[in-house]
């Protein structure tokens, strides 16, 4: 099947085709909306949806060109239904559906997460089956989960608290840190690059002081709630947020200083991952439950220093099983692997309704309950 995928849930417009018997992304194009959102340091939900609603037919005008289709060679319309900021949401869902409708296509409204989740089947050459363990990491969750088929998810730890996601911006966000890089272009004037905050503060960690003076000590940052199978990332940004308090105002401005705080920040933010699945691998064994591999997914796992800890943290530990990552690209939000998933759902000719609602809150488990079981 060809699918034409649409995703709108936060802040990046997209859309793209996916060939779902071929495993093949036809186009995927993503629309971002740094430049507008880091005037106020973060989304503002008004302003996103007004981006999307501008932008969508864009997006979908760009995919068809990018792909060289019509609708014509569409065999269905998916759209991401849930969870995500209601406003934002609502875009995707009625040009989803309205296209739909208007063209006699099926439609399938997909879940955000079930995506982020599968969207290594679509990537991986020869992806290991199922049960894995998928590990979520993204602006609105951070959850480590047992996939058990593209529907069933069982949630083995998430965070009651602030995502990962929106730590790193908050500590980008109390480090000032500027949402791009400037980079020298072709004809020699700089450009810029627009990166977003949490990948703008891995820039930071990654860079070294201009001065050529060294990074001051500082002690590694706490990890919260040690030996209990729980996320929280809440009380570790509110740690940094006091740290850079207590500093004096020379201190703040220290280029070194900015760069040890960013450092520990994701020294201590993987650092309670690779804690949690250690104690996640260990429970699933204990219940009999052989996984295949460690799928990590969503926005964070973009992270290259996030990717590395985590690879060498498994080796350590005596796991074997792959762990598996799709490119950067499709970690972050993207509509191709919102077609992808919906992919499932057409090979079973389960549709949705024209009229079906966008569901701000969706529970993953509940997926298990409400849709055909494959
Ligand atoms: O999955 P995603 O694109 O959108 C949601 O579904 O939320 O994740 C966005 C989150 C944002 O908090 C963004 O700052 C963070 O992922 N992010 C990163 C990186 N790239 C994106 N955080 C740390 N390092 C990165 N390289
Ligand atoms: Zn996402």
């Amino acid at each position: 099947m060809v699918i034409l995928g649409l995703e709108s849930s936060a802040d990046d417009t997209c859309a793209a085709i996916v060939d779902s018997k071929e495993r093949k992304i036809l186009s995927s194009i993503v629309i971002g909306q740094g430049d507008s959102h880091h005037t106020y340091q973060g989304i503002m939900p008004r302003q996103a949806m007004d981006l999307h609603q501008r932008n969508m037919p864009i997006a979908i005008q760009r995919a068809l060109a990018e792909a060289k289709l019509t609708m014509n060679d569409i065999d269905g319309i998916a759209f991401t239904r849930g969870p995500g900021m209601g406003g934002c949401l609502s875009i995707c869902s009625t040009v989803g559906r309205a296209m739909g409708a208007a063209l006699n296509k099926p439609i399938v409204g997909v879940h955000h997460m079930q995506a982020h989740a599968l969207t290594h089947l679509l990537t991986e050459p020869n992806p290991p089956g199922f049960p894995f363990l998928t590990l979520l990491v993204s602006g609105g969750h951070t959850m480590m989960v047992l996939a058990q088929s593209p529907t069933s998810f069982k949630i083995i730890a998430s965070t009651g608290d602030t995502s990962i996601g929106q730590a790193f911006d908050r500590v980008a966000r109390n480090l000032d840190v500027p949402w791009y890089i400037t980079i020298p272009s072709a004809d020699g004037e700089p450009q810029r690059k627009m990166l977003g905050p949490g990948a703008a503060l891995e820039q930071l960690a990654l860079s070294t002081p201009s001065s050529g003076q060294p990074i001051p000590y500082i002690a590694p940052f706490p990890i919260p709630q040690r030996g209990l199978l729980a996320l929280s990332y809440s009380g570790p940004s509110s740690y940094v947020t006091r740290l850079i308090e207590s500093l004096t105002p020379e201190q703040r401005e220290d280029e070194g200083m900015r760069i040890a705080i960013a450092r520990r920040w994701q020294e201590s933010a993987v650092g309670q991952l690779e804690e949690k699945l250690a104690l996640a691998l260990k429970q699933l064994e204990l219940e009999g439950i052989n996984v295949t591999s460690l799928v990590v997914s969503g926005g964070v796992a973009s992270n290259m220093f996030l990717r590395e800890r985590l690879r060498i943290s498994l080796n350590n530990n005596d796991y074997t099983i792959p762990v598996i990552f799709p490119p950067p690209k499709l970690c972050t939000d993207n509509a191709a692997m919102i077609a992808w998933a919906a992919s499932y759902r057409f090979a079973n000719a389960d549709y949705d309704p024209y009229d079906i609602r966008h569901k701000a809150v969706w529970p993953l488990e509940d997926l298990a309950l409400e849709q055909t079981q494959i």
